[in-house]
């Protein structure tokens, strides 16, 4: 059975001693044996503090927010998958749009930063969304698509174990835009579909795919009933602990 997720990912918020407060905070309010797994994804530079403090409970993840493609050497600046999963990362966000638009991350650079990481054994997050005038051209299904199929269909099936999907539509991201539930729910579904197509029913039902994109302690409930929503990568609602326990809170 598909596990359902919520994922805060911070990108780049909170000074130090913020982030660890926040934690903290969640994690005082969250039971050790969650049903939902929690994920935190920081700032590479507080995610081993933070996987030492998650590590007594059983359903919180840390996640680093990028890796490098490459696997090791010269390449100043860079965060390879073999240093996050030494310092306990257990997942890596791969393809968030923000990584695509403004730092030019082809679905050629993700496929690889997806090998990278399962080489480490580390699980993906991996994001795919159109923008709005690619909704309006009526050509997101297809853009989808697209973005799985190179990104992530030269899997195995038994690599696929380790990837979650998350679906976050550019345009309503950070912009206090929601997609509505029928809108994430249909492509969840297609999304879904896709998966069915390529490895079949048990692949399809055993992803987890997460929704991202203004998703909020008002609107998280309708969306995470919505059959093929699994739960949420959540951005600016993940920085507030009242929030983002209320999104945990939400299934
Ligand atoms: P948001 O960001 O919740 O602030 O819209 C979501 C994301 O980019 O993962």
């Amino acid at each position: 059975m598909r596990k359902r997720i919520v994922a805060g990912n911070w990108k780049m918020n909170l000074k130090r001693k913020e982030a660890l407060v926040l934690v903290s905070e969640v994690l005082s309010q969250i039971s050790k044996h969650e049903n939902t797994e929690v994920v935190f994804a920081p700032s590479f530079l507080y995610l081993f503090k933070i996987a030492k403090m998650c590590s007594d409970f059983e359903s919180v993840k840390v996640a680093a927010q990028n890796c490098s493609k490459e696997k090791k050497g010269a390449f100043t600046g860079e965060i390879s998958s073999e240093m996050i999963a030494s310092s306990n990362g257990d997942y890596v966000i791969i393809g968030h749009s923000e990584r695509r638009e403004y730092f030019r991350e082809t679905n050629t650079d993700l496929a690889e930063k997806v090998n990278r990481a399962l080489a480490n054994n580390l699980k993906v997050i991996f994001c795919c969304g159109e923008s709005l005038t690619q909704r309006k051209d009526k050509i997101h299904f297809n853009w989808i698509k697209k973005q799985l199929s190179e990104g992530l269909f030269y899997l195995s099936v038994k690599e696929f174990d380790n990837i979650v999907i998350a679906y976050e539509p550019i345009w309503a991201i950070g912009t206090g835009m929601t997609a509505t539930n029928e809108q994430a729910q249909e492509m969840h579904q297609f999304i879904r579909n896709c998966l069915n197509e390529k490895y079949g029913s048990e692949v399809a039902e055993d992803t987890s795919i997460l929704y991202g994109g203004s998703c909020n302690p008002v609107n998280a409930k309708e969306l995470f009933s919505q059959t093929d929503i699994d739960g949420g990568l959540i951005g600016g609602a993940s920085l507030k602990a009242d929030d983002f326990l209320s999104i945990i809170n939400s299934f």
